[in-house]
């Protein structure tokens, strides 16, 4: 019986480690997500970073955005932490109502069977992702 609850606390904790490690690291966490949507230039060379296959207008935030992107997408953000969450929310709520062009565009790159898109329309739509 000690042997067991040993075994299963121990498992736990290993569950606890690995929920933890298959966050984002803490990159976005410090982004000032209302300072960058109150900045026309800031956000417009954010989508060319996304948008591009160089990495000439990327801040290393977006950069680090645009290299796990793709899986946000299938994930519907699935390792993002809740702040993260809601900083990625925003700035894509913004991008979409926004610079309708360019989010279809961002949408046909990080989602070209547009399986996603379909699947995650509600969930982004309450957040103001207009897909
Ligand atoms: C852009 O940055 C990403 C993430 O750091 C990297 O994986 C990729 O190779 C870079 N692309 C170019 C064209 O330098």
């Amino acid at each position: 019986m000690a042997r067991l609850s040993f075994a299963l606390s121990l498992l736990s904790l290993l569950a606890a480690l690995a929920a933890a490690q298959d966050k984002y690291p803490d990159t976005f966490d410090q982004l000032d997500i209302k300072a960058l949507l109150a900045n026309k230039d800031r956000i417009e060379a954010a989508i060319t970073c996304l948008n591009e296959d160089s990495n000439s207008s990327c801040t290393p935030t977006a950069e680090f955005l645009k290299s796990v992107l793709a899986e946000v997408v299938r994930t519907d953000c699935g390792k993002c932490t809740e702040a993260q969450k809601k900083k990625v929310g925003a700035f894509f709520a913004h991008v979409s109502q926004h610079y309708q062009q360019q989010m279809q565009e961002l949408l046909d790159k990080y989602d070209p069977t547009k399986e996603y898109r379909a699947k995650y329309a509600q969930s982004w739509a309450a957040d103001g992702i207009k897909v």
